[in-house]
């Protein structure tokens, strides 16, 4: 996918302009993009912390924190020397007034994170396998060497077709329609589901916020 036009529908992604050739990197969905990562800088003995529900449990918290839940956790992470990855693939899809990504803090934080985005999601099209992640170069730099050993490269007519989607949504005004359009649908799904008598509510123990998952119960 052209890196420009990342750069260019994130003009302060992680606050401040971003350098599309070198602070972007392309991967095989948010899935390598998360592994890269891990392999990056995870080795044997050391800790991460994963806020659970975690994707691969099926990821129905759909919570979007507050800035000011944000900034503590950022400034918990700088404190200890952690690195966050932050799994923004529903960055589009969220049903509250605003939402705030941690890389946007302020520069500290941001040099500090790596920001993973999903095309695929951001489309509803997962199976196309596009992601990327943004970071401050240096850092980046070693989740490009994990990417180039576990992904190599990404089909190019799927990032060719992916930048001409980024550039169309943001220009057609996608992104609220697709939030309106999914958040019907999952309101229909809902009720059927209550019309069948089927406890929607056990799905969900937190307001949800964002994402494909089923919101709670309205009954
Ligand atoms: C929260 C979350 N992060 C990451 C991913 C992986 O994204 P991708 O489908 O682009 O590999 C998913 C996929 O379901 C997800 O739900």
């Amino acid at each position: 996918m052209p890196h420009e036009t990342i750069g260019e529908s994130r003009p302060r992604a992680h606050g401040k302009e971003i350098d599309p050739d070198r602070e972007v990197l392309v991967h095989t969905g948010g899935t390598e993009a998360i592994l890269s990562a891990i392999t990056a800088f995870i080795e044997p003995e050391d800790e991460v912390i994963v806020l659970e529900p975690a994707f691969n449990l099926h990821n129905p918290l759909g919570k979007v924190f507050s800035v000011e839940e944000l900034l503590a956790i950022g400034n918990i992470c700088l404190q200890h020397a952690i690195v966050i990855l932050s799994d923004k693939v529903y960055e589009r899809l969220y049903f509250t007034p605003s939402y705030t990504r941690i890389a946007t803090l302020n520069r500290t934080i941001a040099r500090n994170t790596f920001t993973v985005s999903s095309v695929e999601k951001a489309f509803n099209v997962t199976g196309w396998t596009v992601g990327y992640v943004i970071g401050d170069e240096s850092p980046i730099k070693h989740v490009q060497l994990a990417h180039i050993i576990l992904g190599y490269t990404t089909a190019g007519p799927a990032q060719e077709a992916a930048a001409v989607g980024l550039e169309e949504a943001d220009r057609q005004g996608f992104w609220e329609a697709n939030k309106q359009h999914m958040e019907s649908r999952m309101r229909s799904i809902c009720s059927i589901l209550h019309k069948l008598g089927l406890p929607v509510k056990l799905f969900h123990v937190v307001t949800h916020e964002m994402g494909y998952a089923l919101p709670p119960s309205r009954a």
